[in-house]
């Protein structure tokens, strides 16, 4: 894993959007996976501000998110169809037909996970697959014990994270207990993975997925299997790591060493 540890939450907003920009720069068919949450607004925000200055088209790319909310329609405000129509796709040059999310509100879940397995496979597979990370560790919504060797498939979402969900949704009844997600081998399938984490309610989280054991108890800890994954910190969010040090002597302010 490179780990870039970089000053403040905006810092670490540019460096990501960045790697992004670089990415569709020398791939202009780029297939990206997405993510949504809160960690990923304001870099989709400097995304389409970047769109809006003339220096990062979405024309010619492809897009396929983790994950949505089993039972919400596209057009359901609380569901991930909305909040990547409003905080990326509308806001850039990105051709609706070439963004993908699972569809929540199919009659069979099952058979749509599945689906959304081969419609990725027949894309190409993900070049560059954007990550946030839970505070329990979760990628995608592959909670804590999901199989390391998962599938794109249906999860039941656990308390902590139907709570950090609750600001989204009218009342606590309609917060969805279930979503489809990429599972966590499809996710390193992916050629190359970013993981964005930021403020202090991400630090034990992104100590565990580092420095910790791989396990299922914290599911990014599985991308210390994978060979091409970059992580970026603001200070508050490395501020549990052990070996700070090191990836500041590495990276220091979070740029790319000698030898990347
Ligand atoms: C959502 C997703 C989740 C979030 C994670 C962090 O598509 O993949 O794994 O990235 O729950 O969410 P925030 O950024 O809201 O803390």
């Amino acid at each position: 894993m490179k780990i870039l540890i970089v000053p403040t939450k905006e810092a670490a907003i540019v460096r990501a959007a960045d790697i992004v920009a670089a990415e569709v720069a020398a791939k202009p068919d780029a297939v990206l996976g997405l993510a949504t949450g809160g960690t990923m607004v304001p870099l989709y925000e400097e995304l389409a501000q970047r769109h809006r200055a003339g220096n990062f088209s979405m024309a010619g790319v492809t897009s396929f998110n983790l994950d949505e909310y089993v039972g919400l329609a596209p057009d359901h405000p609380g569901s991930y169809h909305h909040y990547m129509a409003e905080a990326l796709f509308d806001l850039t040059d990105m051709r609706k037909d070439h963004a993908h999310l699972p569809r929540g509100d199919v009659a069979d879940p099952k058979a749509e996970a599945l689906a959304y397995e081969a419609r990725i496979a027949k894309a190409g597979g993900v070049d560059l697959q954007l990550l946030g990370i839970g505070q329990n560790g979760h990628i995608g919504f592959n909670e804590p014990t999901s199989s390391l060797g998962s599938r794109t498939r249906i999860k039941t979402l656990t308390d902590s994270t139907l709570r950090a969900n609750r600001p989204y949704f009218d009342s606590d009844d309609a917060v969805p207990k279930y979503a489809i997600t990429m599972g966590i081998a499809s996710i390193l399938e992916a050629r190359t993975c970013l993981l964005l984490g930021l403020g202090e309610a991400k630090a034990d989280a992104a100590a565990a997925m580092i420095e910790g054991p791989m396990s299922a108890m914290c599911p990014a800890s599985a991308l210390q299997m994978h060979p091409q994954t970059t992580v970026i910190l603001d200070e508050a969010a490395a501020s549990k790591l052990q070996l700070t040090d090191y990836y500041h002597h590495v990276h220091p302010g979070g740029q790319e060493s000698e030898y990347s």
